[in-house]
């Protein structure tokens, strides 16, 4: 969908921002660039709206070469959305998200209305459609540019670091929104972070970049995590690497089975079966909490359960929340350990790798 083929950016000043990259994005998915500063990355996504031209080499957007065609044109077509959502001062909210279908040539009337289905989209309230964007918190903001860039349904999403602005607990949410949006509209979504964390939360490929502009490894996440192509990659990714892959197993394939009965622990059931907590044996009023776990939570989630929890088990439900069974630190420990392998050997094939020198 996107291809970059050779690509070179060396700015008049001399500095080299890319180097020799060549690397292609898939149609319907989220690619994530991470790197540290300075290392290329809002100038590799800037060469795809053309708002940079590279020194030398192609890219191409569903086949066409970009230079090759109008850069306005071309920008409108590709969503684009930056830290601090950039969005016009002195329009409203609803003009801002109306712009660009406005300079497609839509009718006030109908931008306006596409405006106002996209806050929805969103989760804006349609009354703050009618704010100037100071008057909204900066995780509102960010979603106001995020419904921007989606105004006119363009196939594909560049996004320059847009949650980076907003603290941890709204930018869980702004991606908790983006992986569902992502999932109804399947744009081909070009994302820039530093965080690796979020990285592996919503790239469905991460591409890693090093100073100077070179990439040096872009694989799915788990791939990544499991075999990192050299020190640089394993370092970027930190010290946890083993807990981040964890964290993209699920518990769905650890054994479960029936809930102790007549020991030290039992476990407290409402009506519905519904876990509450844990009570010990001799002390009656004493209540452990718990956190009931169902197949799609993660198995970092579970291990971090198990060792929270004096029991040393977790309980797991259904998705409506009635147990099903419980786990033993020790099974999901187990399983903890074949999710690395199970990255290494994924269905026998090689490993999704590019590697570039
Ligand atoms: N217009 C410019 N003229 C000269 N040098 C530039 C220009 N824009 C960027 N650079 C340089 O190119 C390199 C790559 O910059 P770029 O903005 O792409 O990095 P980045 O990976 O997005 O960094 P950050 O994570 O800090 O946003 C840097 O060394 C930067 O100083
Ligand atoms: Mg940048």
């Amino acid at each position: 969908m996107i291809q970059f083929d050779a690509i070179h950016k060396r700015f008049p000043n001399g500095t080299t921002a890319v180097h020799d990259l060549s690397l292609e994005i898939p149609e319907g998915g989220v690619t994530v660039l991470v790197g540290s500063s300075g290392c290329g990355k809002t100038t590799t996504l800037r060469m795809v709206n053309r708002m940079v031209e590279p020194t030398s080499g192609t890219i191409r957007v569903g086949g066409k070469d970009v230079t090759r065609q109008d850069a306005a044109e071309l920008r409108r077509s590709i969503g684009y959305v930056i830290q601090q959502a950039g969005l016009f001062p002195h329009r409203t909210v609803l003009d801002n998200i109306a712009t660009v279908p406005l300079l497609l040539g839509h009718g006030r009337r109908r931008a306006r209305a596409r405006a106002a289905e996209l806050l929805e989209t969103v989760g804006l309230t349609a009354e703050s459609g009618r704010r100037y964007p100071h008057q909204l918190s900066g995780g509102q903001q960010q979603r106001v540019g995020v419904a921007r860039a989606l105004a006119a349904d363009p196939p594909v999403l560049l996004m320059d670091e847009p949650f980076g602005a907003v603290d941890p607990v709204v930018r869980t949410q702004l991606q908790d929104e983006l992986l569902r949006l992502q999932k109804e509209l399947n744009k081909t979504i070009v994302f820039v972070t530093h965080d690796v964390d979020e990285a592996v939360r919503l790239g469905d490929r991460i591409a890693i970049f090093r100073t100077g502009g070179h990439l040096v490894q872009c694989a799915a996440p788990a791939e990544l995590l499991a075999r990192p192509a050299d020190d640089f990659v394993a370092d970027f990714l930190g010290a946890e690497r083993g807990l981040k892959l964890l964290s993209l197993k699920t518990l769905a394939d650890v054994p479960q089975g029936p809930a102790p009965e007549g020991g030290a622990w039992t476990l407290v059931l409402d009506e519905a079966r519904k876990p509450l907590h844990w009570a010990p044996k001799d002390t009656k009023d004493a209540e452990i909490p718990l956190r009931p776990l169902a197949d799609g939570d993660s198995l970092l989630a579970a291990l971090d359960e198990s060792i929270a929890s004096p029991t040393g088990l977790i309980a797991r439900v259904d998705a409506d929340g009635v147990l099903t069974g419980v786990s033993s630190r020790d099974d999901i420990h187990e399983h903890a350990g074949r999710a690395h392998t199970a990255a290494r050997t994924r269905t026998g094939t090689e490993p999704e790798t590019e590697t570039a020198a």
